[in-house]
C-alpha cells in the first residue's frame, strides 16, 4: 500500500494536488490544522475523488499527531504544503512564519526519519531566488537574498532539506519552486478562498467581478516593462498539481535533493491579466492605477527546462483556461466555501 501524506492538503494548492493524486491511483491522507482552510474542502474532495481520502485535523509542528498519521496510514511519501504564505504578514509576524514554515518542516522530516519514510516533495517558491536574480530564473542561479521572512523561511527549508539529504543517502527530496499559481479546478468545486481582503491579483479581480470589491488597484504602471505594469509567470493550479504527481514519481526513483521550477516560462503583465479575465468572463473589471506595492519586482518568470527534462512535466493549460476556471469557481461560490456548504456534503457512495 502506498499512501501519500499531503500536509496542508485542504489549502488552495494542496486540495488540487489531492485530486490529481487520486486520478493517478494513489491513496491520500491529509494533515491540516485548518489555519487557512475549511472542513468543507474535505467534503468536496471526498465527493470528487476516485480514491480513498483520510483527514486528520492537526498541526505539522505536533510530532505526536504526525507519528499517529504516519504509523496508522502506511505512508510511503509526503507532499509538504502546510505553512503560512502571506508575504506582507510575514514581516509583521516573523516568528510565527519561521515556526510554521521552518520548525514545522523540521518536525516533519524528523518524524519521517523515525518512520523510515524517504520520499518528500516540498512546496517552495520562486521567491528563493531573491531580489537581484536575473530573469528568467533558472535552478543553477544562487538563491537567498530574499526580502521578507516568508521568502527566507522557504530558502531556509530548502537548505535544511539539502543538508538532510546529504547526511542520509536514501532520502529523496524535490523542492518545487512555484511561480504564480492561479485558476481553479474546472469542476468549479474547489478553488482559492482567501480570508479577508485578497493579497494576490487573481482573487482580487475575481472578487471585483462578483461585486464584492468596487475596483482593482493596479500597483504601479511605471515599471520597465512593455506596458509599465509588473509581469509574472502565471500557471494553472491544476498544471501545478500535476507537477507534484511527476515529482513524486521522480523522488521514488532517485535519491538526493533537487529543486525544480514549476512555471510556464511566459511572463504576463497585470493589464494583460485584466484583459484576459474580462474576455473569459464577459465582466468589465474597473481599475485605477495606484502607487507601487513595496517589495514588488518588475518582472520574473521561469526557465522550466529542468522540470521538463527530469520530471517530464510542462504546463499545458493557457491563460484562457486559467481565467475561465477562476471565473467559474468565483461565480459559483461567491462567498467561497462558506456559500453553499450544505449542497457540498460528502457523497458516501464515492470513496
Ligand atoms: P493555503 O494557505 O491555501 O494552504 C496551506 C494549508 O496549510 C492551509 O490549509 C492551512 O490551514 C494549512 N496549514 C498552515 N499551517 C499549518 C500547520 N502548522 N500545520 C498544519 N496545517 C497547516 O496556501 P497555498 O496557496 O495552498 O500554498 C501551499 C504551499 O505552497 C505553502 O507552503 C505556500 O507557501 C507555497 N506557495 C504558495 C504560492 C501561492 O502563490 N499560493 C506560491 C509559492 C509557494
Ligand atoms: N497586484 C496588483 N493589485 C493587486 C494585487 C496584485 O496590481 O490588488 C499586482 C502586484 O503588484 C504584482 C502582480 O499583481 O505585480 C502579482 O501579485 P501577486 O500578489 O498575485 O503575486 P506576487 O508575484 O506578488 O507573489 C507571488 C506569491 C508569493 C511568492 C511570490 C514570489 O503570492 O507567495 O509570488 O514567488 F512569494
Amino acid at each position: 500500500m502506498s499512501t501519500v501524506l499531503v500536509t496542508g492538503g485542504l489549502g488552495y494548492i494542496g486540495s488540487h494536488i489531492v485530486i490529481e493524486l487520486g486520478l493517478a491511483g494513489m491513496d491520500v491522507v491529509i494533515l491540516d490544522n485548518l489555519a487557512n482552510s475549511a472542513i468543507d474542502v474535505f467534503y468536496r474532495l471526498k465527493s470528487m475523488a476516485r480514491k480513498d481520502i483520510e483527514f486528520y485535523q492537526g498541526d505539522v509542528r505536533d510530532s505526536k499527531i504526525l507519528n499517529v498519521v504516519l504509523s496508522e496510514q502506511s505512508v510511503s511519501s509526503v507532499i509538504h504544503c502546510a505553512g503560512l504564505k502571506a508575504v506582507g504578514e510575514s514581516s509583521l509576524k516573523p516568528v510565527e512564519y519561521y515556526q510554521n514554515n521552518v520548525a514545522g518542516s523540521l518536525v516533519l522530516i524528523d518524524a519521517m526519519r523515525e518512520a523510515g519514510i524517504q520520499n518528500l516533495v516540498f512546496s517552495s517558491s520562486a521567491t528563493v531566488y531573491g531580489i537581484d536574480a536575473p530573469v528568467p530564473y533558472v535552478e543553477t542561479l544562487p538563491t537567498g537574498g530574499t526580502s521578507n521572512p516568508y521568502g527566507t523561511s522557504k530558502w531556509m527549508v530548502e537548505q535544511i532539506l539539502k543538508d538532510a539529504a546529504n547526511a542520509a543517502p536514501k532520502l529523496s527530496i524535490a523542492s518545487l519552486r512555484y511561480f504564480n499559481p492561479i485558476g481553479a479546478h474546472p469542476s468549479g468545486l474547489i478553488g482559492e478562498d482567501p480570508q479577508g481582503i485578497p493579497n494576490n491579483l487573481l482573487p482580487y479581480i475575481a472578487q471585483v467581478a462578483v461585486g464584492k470589491r468596487a475596483e482593482l488597484s493596479v500597483f504601479g504602471d511605471d515599471y520597465p516593462t512593455a506596458d509599465g505594469t509588473c509581469e509574472r509567470d502565471y500557471l494553472h493550479v491544476v498544471d501545478l498539481a500535476r507537477g507534484h504527481v511527476k515529482a513524486l514519481d521522480w523522488v521514488k526513483n532517485n535519491t538526493g535533493a533537487e529543486a525544480f521550477n514549476l512555471g510556464t516560462g511566459k511572463a504576463t503583465s497585470v493589464l494583460e491579466i485584466i484583459q484576459a479575465f474580462e474576455e473569459a468572463s464577459g465582466v468589465k473589471i474597473p481599475y485605477s492605477i495606484a502607487p507601487r506595492r513595496p517589495g514588488d519586482l518588475p518582472a520574473f518568470w521561469a526557465d522550466a527546462t529542468k522540470a521538463e527534462k527530469l520530471l517530464g512535466w510542462n504546463a499545458e493549460l493557457g491563460l484562457e483556461e486559467m481565467m475561465a476556471d477562476t471565473w467559474r469557481w468565483q461565480s459559483q461560490n461567491p462567498n467561497g466555501y462558506r456559500s453553499n456548504a450544505k449542497e457540498a456534503q460528502p457523497d458516501s457512495s464515492v470513496a
